[in-house]
């Protein structure tokens, strides 16, 4: 059976991606940050992806570190043999305006966002060459298509993914691997209850749906480039934001 891993995985759109890849059939690697509050979210969600008839097992790594990546890795490989999805999810949101932004707060967020998809890609990359299949998606952002004030450390992280997703594409492409982006828009979790009311407002005038997604909308299309129905997409980002800025 085929095994999918998904980074950041105890809540929010890696949750949901986790259990839409299991209802897929896939087995589930879910990755965690190793805390004890991540720990129990990502129990739940194993037990969701095992009530639907399939292996999942938790993997605590920090993804921002190089080394807790490579024994992840490592650790997916021996539990599963295969490793035929990825998707790169964890992210972290730090925000603040560029003028006063000090640097900690811009490198804590490339590391998390960015730094971490070069870490899986590089890894799962290699594994999946090894295999010549395989299917990785990461999770971009409106903000790294078109910038959102406050936001400097966080669209240079997302639109830095874009690149790799190309870059990644061209170099796995003939070992049947194809890899895809996805940019959300306004997406209703954990990350986005955080948000004021006036930046709500303001976000959703901008959507031609007038709606905020649900994080099953974006798992849906998450699922389909994993499946056999995406074989000939790769290097590409796909939308989705009801709209935003048509
Ligand atoms: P969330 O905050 O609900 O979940 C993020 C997950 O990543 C959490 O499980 C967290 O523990 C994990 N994580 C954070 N740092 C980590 C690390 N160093 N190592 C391992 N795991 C780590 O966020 P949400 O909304 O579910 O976002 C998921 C992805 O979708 C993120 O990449 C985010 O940037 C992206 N996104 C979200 C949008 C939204 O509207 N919610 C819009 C566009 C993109």
């Amino acid at each position: 059976m085929a095994t999918a891993i998904i980074t950041g995985a105890s809540q929010g759109i890696g949750a949901c991606i986790a259990v839409r890849l299991a209802k897929d059939g896939y087995n589930i690697a879910i990755n965690h940050f190793p805390s004890d509050s991540d720990l129990a979210n990502a129990e739940n969600v194993a037990q969701q992806c095992r009530d639907l008839g399939v292996e999942a097992e938790l993997f605590p790594a920090n993804v921002a570190d190089y080394a807790q990546c490579e024994n992840m890795t490592k650790a997916v490989k021996e539990r599963f043999g295969t490793i035929d999805a990825l998707v790169n999810n964890a992210g972290i949101t730090k925000d603040g305006l560029m003028v006063r932004m000090p640097e900690e707060q811009y490198d804590a967020v490339i590391a998390v966002n960015q730094k971490s998809v070069f870490h899986m890609l590089k890894l799962v990359g290699a594994v999946m060459m090894r295999q010549r299949h395989g299917r990785i998606v990461s999770l971009a952002s409106v903000a790294g298509l078109y910038g959102n004030p406050g936001q400097i450390n966080y669209a240079a992280s997302k639109a830095a993914i874009i690149g790799m997703t190309k870059t990644a594409a061209k170099e796995l492409g003939a070992r049947n691997v194809t890899v895809n982006a996805v940019a959300p828009g306004f997406i209703k979790t954990p990350m986005t209850d955080a948000l004021t009311e006036e930046q709500r407002s303001h976000m959703l005038e901008l959507v031609a749906m007038k709606r905020y997604a649900q994080p099953e909308e974006v798992a849906s299309v998450v699922s389909f480039l994993c499946s056999d129905d995406a074989s000939y997409v790769t290097g590409q980002t796909i939308e989705i934001s009801g709209g935003l800025m048509i």
